[in-house]
């Protein structure tokens, strides 16, 4: 057995499989060229079949990414497996990951199939995917409740048909650490070929078990791990990378394996994935939570200043909290700014584009001097959203203690100026109350959160606004030194995202989304 664990990151497939999570092709791209600079092995970039978007989605970050292995889910028929090559064609390494499942209750009453057709699809599956690439990973879904004979019925098989990665994933979040350990040891036991596979996990936090049952798996012999950023995924989530990735950096002495994870990019990461899914990190969460090196409590204190390793286990510096950097500064030029932002995996598809974004940087820099990464990332998230449909043009709120505040603003939409004015019981409310007189979009607003990006009271607020309608769910985000801009943009980013969003298949349920 190697000691070497794989991490396999899919935030930009099932993560983006949270409700309101959807993200473009720009910003896969970002968070690709984020998990690759952390150097995580193999990127799952997405579902190339689901729709256009997707697939193009998928093929971009095969073009961008060069050190990650970029890998395509495809449920497992040959139209799935031929759209997964071909988005991945462009990539250096590629991995198809195809995928059907196995447990009784998915059989009979999602795939009504009987067991030997699944076995033979897989088989098909697997070996059509080989015709593309030699890396071709199997997933049999929902083997939490799988019969284990059936589960290495069909391991064999699949392994036999040229399958090099073997996932067994805990769709539905529903084993416990011991059985999920037990389950991976008599896999690679009793499946007569388990030598030629390298068994995966991947697990949903339906319990909260998922990282313990990924590390319980580590203990049994898997030798890779799919996991998110910040516990990004369907329902309660998947085990979260940072989590798996420090437990198995910081206890060495009870895994025996190590990842080539370059820790110290994690906090870039998981502020990168919340600012553009809109997903805000809870301040206690391992790891990445605000709090989560933050000794409050006296007696801590008194004992980390005596001796860091009264109460600290690991050090903050190692996953990043101390590198937020000032990167650029009201004299940076226009070179140094493309410099970084390609760094960070942005790209200006004109002249005109990186013109626009250059002169926003330069009125923000003007605003609070010291330009961090995560800012960029706001600017040039801001700039996408000048050129959608409908955008802010013009705000004005008015407000005073005992008064209701009364927000003016004007909305271009299709290039053309609409006003509007409205009461609210706060500025905030009557910005959306105006927009809405505007629109009238007949959307439930679900969600209001604002944090800060980056430190001082000069930093920029940033907003999420989650909008439904016709059971579409849409975030959208807005950033601005004043956080009632802000919350406008980011209720007109909402409107727009939801106003975009088409149909799109889920690879598991088979619906549209
Ligand atoms: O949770 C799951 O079973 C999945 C598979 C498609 C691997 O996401
Ligand atoms: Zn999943």
């Amino acid at each position: 057995m190697t000691d070497q664990l794989i991490i396999f990151d899919t935030t930009l497939r099932d993560g983006e499989q949270s409700p309101g999570a959807s993200m473009t092709r720009d910003e896969k791209v970002r968070i690709a060229k984020a998990l690759e600079r952390m150097r995580v092995d193999v990127i799952e970039a997405g579902f190339a079949i689901a729709s256009p978007g997707d697939f193009a989605s998928v093929k971009a970050v095969a073009e961008a990414v060069d050190d990650s292995t970029v890998c395509s889910l495809a449920r497992a028929n040959l139209k799935d497996i031929d759209a997964a090559a071909q988005a991945l064609e462009p990539a250096r390494r590629r991995r198809i990951h195809t995928f059907i499942a196995t447990s009784p209750i998915h059989m009979a009453k999602k795939l009504n199939m009987h067991p030997d057709q699944v076995v033979e699809a897989a088989v098909a599956a697997v070996k059509h995917a080989r015709q593309y690439t030699d890396d071709v990973e199997f997933s049999p879904e929902d083997a939490g409740r799988s019969e284990p004979d059936f589960l290495c019925r069909i391991l064999e098989a699949v392994i036999d048909a040229g399958a090099g990665t073997i996932n067994i994933p805990d769709t539905v979040g529903y084993t416990m650490p011991h059985m999920f350990g037990q389950l991976i040891a008599d896999l690679r036991n009793r499946v007569p070929n388990a030598d030629k596979a390298v068994f995966s996990v991947h697990c949903h936090n339906d319990l909260g078990m998922a990282v313990a049952n990924s590390l319980a798996a580590v203990l049994a012999g898997a030798r890779q791990v799919e996991c998110t950023i910040n516990g990004l995924g369907e329902r309660a989530g998947n085990a979260a990378l940072e989590e798996v990735a420090m437990a198995v950096r910081t206890r060495r002495d009870v895994f025996a394996c190590d990842h080539r994870l370059d820790t110290k990019h994690i906090m870039q990461a998981s502020r990168l994935v919340s600012a553009v899914t809109g997903f805000p990190v809870q301040p206690n969460k391992a790891i990445v939570g605000a709090n989560a090196f933050a000794h409050e409590s006296g007696i801590h204190q008194d004992g980390v200043i005596k001796h860091r390793e009264t109460y600290e286990i690991m050090h903050a510096a190692d996953v990043g909290w101390s590198e937020q950097h000032i990167v650029l500064g009201k004299h940076s030029g226009r070179n140094a700014f493309r410099t970084r932002c390609e760094e960070l995996g942005i790209s200006f598809e004109s002249p005109e584009l990186l013109n626009d974004a250059f002169a926003r940087f330069k009125v923000l820099a003007d605003q609070k001097h010291e330009i961090f990464d995560e800012d960029l990332h706001a600017l040039v998230s801001d700039v996408a959203q000048a050129h959608e449909r409908i955008n802010l043009h013009q705000l004005e709120v008015t407000a005073a203690t005992g008064t209701r505040p009364v927000a003016h603003l004007s909305l271009q939409i299709d290039k053309e100026l609409v006003s509007a004015s409205a009461e609210g019981d706060g500025s905030v409310d009557a910005c959306f109350k105006a927009i809405e007189q505007i629109i009238d979009s007949g959307a439930q607003l679900l969600l209001f959160s604002v944090n800060a990006i980056t430190q001082g009271t000069d930093a920029q607020g940033e907003t999420t606004v989650r909008l439904a309608r016709d059971g579409k769910v849409a975030n959208g985000q807005g950033a601005d030194t004043d956080v009632v801009v802000a919350a406008a943009k980011a209720y007109v980013n909402a409107l727009n995202r939801l106003d975009q969003m088409g149909v799109r298949l889920h690879p598991q349920v088979g619906e549209t989304v």
